[in-house]
């Protein structure tokens, strides 16, 4: 069966508001955790100028491939295997400096922070030099939640995987800063969650 995230659906809207002007320049996305590959339909459809590649674990590509076969949209590619920590499917990618966008949704809460520290200094070589780097998720500021569901939701995490929490705007903006990374803009978003921007 086709998978379904109903928090895709809420969010799609909000974030492409967002995405759609800080994208309008850009034309080759790599997206980190496509999930069901919902997200990658609706803003690829969107944003027909950009060519958006798709990238999960093995086990979500079943899943994304059923999104992507149903849209038949010419400007998405199949689901590229890239584990956080995976060297070798980086080195894979089409080159270092290829993507001029990256874009990741609610995942770096649920990778451990191993594997956030590889996410970030791998994505710092494959972005473009202007390349913009944005992330979408519930994020902690000065180690403190910014409400009581988010707490409760690191709680939720936890208990699912004691390697996965929110993680701190500051050690990701020091991470990024690593991988020749610039702090560009935080934006408040719905249910608690923010879109951070940096630039390479
Ligand atoms: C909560 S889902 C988010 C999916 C989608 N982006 C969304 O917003 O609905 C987290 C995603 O991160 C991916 N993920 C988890 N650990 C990862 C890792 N170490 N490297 C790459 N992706 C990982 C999962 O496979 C999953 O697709």
């Amino acid at each position: 069966m086709k998978p379904f995230s109903e928090s895709c659906v809420q969010n799609r809207e909000p974030i492409f508001n967002i995405i759609q002007p800080l994208f309008e320049n850009s034309k080759n996305l790599l997206e980190i955790g496509s999930g069901t590959g919902q997200h990658a339909v609706y803003f690829a459809k969107e944003m027909p100028h950009l060519s958006w590649q798709t990238s999960d674990l093995e086990e979500n590509h079943e899943g994304i491939n059923q999104w992507l076969n149903e849209a038949q949209l010419s400007n998405i590619k199949p689901p590229v295997s890239l584990a956080a920590c995976d060297q070798l499917a980086w080195t894979s990618l089409d080159g270092p400096g290829k993507y001029d966008a990256i874009f990741s949704a609610n995942a770096v809460h649920i990778m451990g922070k191993e594997d956030v520290q590889c996410l970030i200094k791998n994505i710092g070589t494959v972005i473009a030099q202007n390349g913009l780097f944005v992330l979408y998720g519930p994020f902690n500021y000065d180690g403190k939640f910014t409400s009581e569901s988010n707490a409760r939701f690191d709680i939720w995490l936890k208990d699912r995987n004691p390697e996965s929490g929110i993680r701190d705007f500051e050690w990701l903006d020091e991470l990024a800063n690593q991988a020749g990374m610039t702090f560009q803009q935080d934006y408040k978003m719905p249910a608690n969650n923010r879109i951070l921007v940096w630039r390479k």
